[in-house]
């Protein structure tokens, strides 16, 4: 319970402006792994330069990203209930060829765009907490990748 609240507070600074918070996401996971790019059909020729994420593909996907983590904190309560949701974004990613491995640098992301939005508001319980929320989302995409 403690976790939901320290959750729901950060987020709704955050949330009013998931674009640019998710841009500082993205930036930091293609900077951790610049081969992600490429399952983007915008990464023609394109590395991690700023031109190419402000590209319409990437901020919409970063836009997507953002709803689902929004989804994931109003639904805290009942998590459960994106079981089925989860489970099909997973299938999804990997019919366009993400790896469940990438999953461990898009968490650093999230939590380094956490720590940088934060500031010293990024406390070690807060950390956990959305570690821990993290986790099941992660756990439920997985699910997807179905053997
Ligand atoms: C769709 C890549 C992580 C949410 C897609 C697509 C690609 C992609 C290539 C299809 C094109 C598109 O719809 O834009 C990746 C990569 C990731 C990643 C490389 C990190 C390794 C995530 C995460 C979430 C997410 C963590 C949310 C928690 C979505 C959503 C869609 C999508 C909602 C649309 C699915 C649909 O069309 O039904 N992703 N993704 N993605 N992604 Fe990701």
């Amino acid at each position: 319970e403690k976790d939901k609240g320290l959750i729901r507070d950060s987020w709704e600074s955050l949330g009013k402006n998931k674009v640019p918070h998710g841009i500082v996401m993205f930036t930091r996971l293609f900077e951790l792994d610049p081969a992600l790019l490429t399952l983007f059909n915008y990464s023609t020729n394109c590395g991690v330069a700023p031109e190419c994420l402000s590209s319409p593909e990437f901020l919409e996907h970063v836009t997507k990203v953002m709803l689902v983590i929004d989804a994931a904190v109003s639904h805290l309560d009942d998590l459960h209930s994106l079981e089925d949701f989860l489970l099909n974004l997973g299938k999804k990613h990997q019919t366009v060829g993400v790896k469940t491995q990438s999953f461990t640098l898009v968490g650093e992301s999230l939590l380094y765009m956490l720590q940088s939005s934060l500031g010293p508001a990024y406390t070690t319980p807060l950390r956990q907490a959305w570690l821990n929320l993290y986790s099941i989302v992660v756990s439920a995409m997985t699910r997807g990748w179905a053997k």
